[in-house]
């Protein structure tokens, strides 16, 4: 059975790909297992300066999820160069670094720099706050998605993704700007912001007040989206949210994605990834598919 797929020129050895932020580099998860067996892993979004994050509580549980507002706490992107690349390499695995910024220069210097590093894919978080339009992110309007797009494009080198925040009006016109901005491909959905509330201290829960929801409850807004992107684009799509099981990669492939990426998951069992890879030839059988490409896009809807 086949589960290689090929995503922009770069082959995967399946389409299971680690998120970014809910993995690290890899490390921490090859000690329960060997992460060279996943597709690719995701890295955590890295900035041109390392940064510590935010402060308070960073994470709060929800039913069926978890709001998070982490604030970007990496290395920077000299430290992950330096010391992370050796080792998500000589895991054999695919490298996608995802980058962030809080101006159009952060994102050109970044691509330019990674560009010139050992990583196979450039990912962008374009949901961070536009520093120069009082805050509003990146992602929001379909103008600024296409201008962020173009700015990185000029310095990366190397396969380019979007990543789409679910945040907006109309996702489909967000990844046809990205797509128009020289996008290689997008992936979707970033987290849905959310909050929490601590109702006997009458205070938000988390440090941040807002924080971004993702887990198993987004799992049908990031499949309506994956979907609606599918039919706006002619560019490989990257799906992620809430999924948990093999059978959930196989419906986002189903709806259009090319690989999906694996993020909550991992946090509530550090083996979601493995144990997904070895459900999924299983779950192709009973689809009676052996290519697990054959699926890609084909609901029938
Ligand atoms: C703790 C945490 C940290 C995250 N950090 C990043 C990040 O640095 N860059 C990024 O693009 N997405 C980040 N995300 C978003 C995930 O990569 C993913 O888009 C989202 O969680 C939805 O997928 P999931 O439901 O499988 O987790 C983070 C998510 C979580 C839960």
């Amino acid at each position: 059975m086949n589960t290689e797929v090929n995503l922009c020129g770069v082959k995967l050895k399946n389409p299971i790909i680690a998120a970014s932020g809910t993995f690290g580099f890899g490390r921490e998860y090859n000690s329960f297992y060997d992460v060279g067996l996943l597709g690719g892993i995701s890295s955590k979004g890295l900035t041109l300066l390392p940064r510590e994050g935010n402060d308070g509580v960073r994470i709060a549980e929800t039913k069926s999820g978890i709001l998070n507002c982490v604030g970007l706490q990496n290395p920077g992107v000299e430290a992950f160069i330096k010391n992370e690349i050796p080792f998500m390499r000589a895991s054999g695995t695919a490298v996608i670094a995802n980058a962030a910024g809080s101006t159009l220069s952060d994102y050109e210097r970044i691509c330019e720099r990674l560009s010139d590093a050992d990583v196979d894919m450039i990912e962008l978080n374009i949901s961070c706050p536009n520093v120069k339009a009082g805050g509003m992110s990146f992602g929001v309007l379909p103008e600024s998605v296409e201008e962020v797009t173009k700015a990185a494009r000029k310095y990366c080198k190397k396969p380019l993704i979007i990543k789409l925040t679910p945040n907006v009006s109309n996702i489909a016109d967000n990844a046809r700007a990205a797509e128009a901005g020289g996008a290689d491909a997008v992936s979707l959905i970033n987290t849905l912001t959310g909050m929490a509330v601590d109702l006997y201290k009458r205070k938000p829960v988390l440090g941040n007040v807002t924080g971004g929801l993702s887990g198993p409850c987004v799992k049908p807004i990031a499949l309506r989206m994956v979907r609606q992107v599918y039919k706006a684009v002619n560019i490989p799509i990257i799906g992620l949210g809430g999924i948990t099981t093999a059978r959930d990669v196989l419906e986002f492939m189903l709806c259009g994605a090319t690989a999906v990426q694996v993020g909550t998951a991992n946090i509530s069992d550090p083996y979601a990834c493995l144990r997904i890879l070895n459900d999924l030839t299983k779950e192709m059988q009973k689809c009676k598919i052996d290519d697990i490409n054959e699926l890609v896009g084909q609901l029938q809807d």
